[in-house]
This record gives C-alpha cells, structure tokens and sequence, in this order.
C-alpha cells in the first residue's frame, strides 16, 4: 500500500516494473498454468455475474501452444492471459480471454498484456481485422485506446465456431433470440485497412486545405495590390 493514498496508482506501476514480471508469448512450458487460468476465469465469472465465457484447462492447453497467447508471470507465479483466434479463414481475428489475476489488478497489468496481444495479432495477421466483444468497461477503455471501434455485430465474424465460444456465457440465451444480431456484450473492431484509409484522407484533406489557403491568400494580396 502506498504512503500517499492520491498515489496510490503510479506507486503501484512502479511496484510492478520493480517486480519481476514477465509478459511472454506463452508455449508448451506454460501447460501448468492451464488450471489456475481455467480456474481464474471461472471464479471472475462468477464474481462479475455476466458476460465472461468459461475455459477449461484443455481449452487453454491448446491455446498456450501454438504461439498466440500472452502469459504475464511474477517469477514462477501466474499474473496474467489472452489469446488470440483466427476466424473466417485469417479474415478475422479476436483477442479473448484476457484474464488478471485478483492479486495483479489495478496496477497496469492487463493493459500491457493488451498492448503486447495487439502487437502480436498486427506481425502474425497483418491483414486481419481485430475484434473483440466484451461487457468490461476496462476492456473497452483499452480496446478504443488502441484504436478499436464500437461496431454492430453484423461487422464481425460469421463463423459459428466464434459464436459458439458464448454458449458457456450465462447470457446466451439473449443472443440465440436476437439471432445472433445483438446480446449484452459491444462488439469493438480495429480495421487496420480503414485506418490506412483514413490517414491517407487526412493527409489529401490537409493538401487540399493548404493549396485552397495559398489560393485565396494569392487573390487577396493581388487584390490589395491593385487597391495600393
Ligand atoms: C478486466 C481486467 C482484465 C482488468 O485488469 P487490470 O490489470 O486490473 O487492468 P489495468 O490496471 O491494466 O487497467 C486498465 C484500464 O482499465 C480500467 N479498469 C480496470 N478495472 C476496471 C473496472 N473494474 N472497471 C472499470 N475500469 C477498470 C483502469 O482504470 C485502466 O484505465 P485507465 O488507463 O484509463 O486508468 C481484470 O479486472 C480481470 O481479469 N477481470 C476479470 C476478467 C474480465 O473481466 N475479463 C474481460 C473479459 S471481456
């Protein structure tokens, strides 16, 4: 606990910078940490009552050996998750199960594993769109930091397998009524291709607006001229 209440939240960044935290991309090394992700997950679950879908530990074994998940550990100990999901032949993919462990909360922790698992889905699946459905405000904090925006579901992935994944979510039955269109969860989306789009817009408005200055400032000084 820090000193002085008011900074409370810089005390504890710098406290996990001095900890011996690793934040990796996890492999076949990592398979022991299967169950307490598994059992994390579930407990939060339980705790926030809604929107988190279930994993078990088989689940999570396959996801921790094929080099798309992140594990966040303080030395041996377990800190934090997430993985990410190819979907609609590598036209999309998702950054799921991001999960902190309680004693790892509130100091930074997930938005570095954030940070790292949007780094890691941008080198292996350039072309990708990102997505990811969420009721945290935590994770819509971060998500439009990195430049994800909201969108409809009717944006993201059709494959069903994705969807799948939300009949463990204790809120399935809204989405199997709506016919897949909505639930409690936003859907938030990063077009990397839209992005590209919009700089370059960006870029041809500021030319246009600087061409258009010198323009009306070159008849104005004629006209000055001619008044002198
Ligand atoms: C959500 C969770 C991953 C956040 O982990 P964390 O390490 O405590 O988060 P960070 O400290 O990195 O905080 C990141 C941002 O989220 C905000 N935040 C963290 N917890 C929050 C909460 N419960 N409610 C609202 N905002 C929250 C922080 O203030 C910070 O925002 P800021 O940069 O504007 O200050 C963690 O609480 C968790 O594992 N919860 C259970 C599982 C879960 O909900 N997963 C998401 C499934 S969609």
């Amino acid at each position: 606990m820090s000193p002085f209440p008011h900074l409370q939240k810089t005390y504890d960044i710098l406290t996990l910078k001095q900890n011996s935290m690793k934040i990796v991309i996890a492999n076949e090394s990592h398979f022991r940490y299967a169950q307490i992700i598994s059992d994390t997950i579930t407990e939060s679950a339980k705790v926030r009552g809604t929107g988190i879908a279930k994993r078990t530990p088989e689940y999570i074994q396959k996801r921790l050996q094929n080099g798309n998940a992140i594990i966040a550990l303080d030395g041996e100990k377990f800190a934090g998750f997430c993985y990410i999901e190819v979907w609609d032949h590598n036209k999309f993919v998702a950054n799921s199960g991001l999960i902190v462990h309680p004693d790892y909360r509130n100091q930074g922790l997930a938005k570095k594993i954030k940070e790292r698992i949007f780094q890691l889905s941008r080198e292996k699946f350039p072309d990708a769109k990102i997505f990811g459905i969420t009721t945290g405000l935590a994770v819509m904090k971060m998500n439009y930091e990195l430049g994800y925006k909201p969108v409809t579901f009717s944006e993201l992935t059709t494959d069903p397998e994705f969807w799948k994944g939300c009949q463990t979510c204790k809120n399935f039955d809204v989405l199997t009524r709506t016919e897949q269109k909505m639930c409690l969860c936003t859907g938030m989306l990063y077009d990397a291709a839209a992005k590209k789009k919009e700089v370059h817009k960006k870029e041809v408005d500021s030319k246009v607006f600087k061409r258009l200055k010198n323009i009306k400032e070159q008849l104005f000084l004629k006209k000055k001229k001619k008044n002198e």
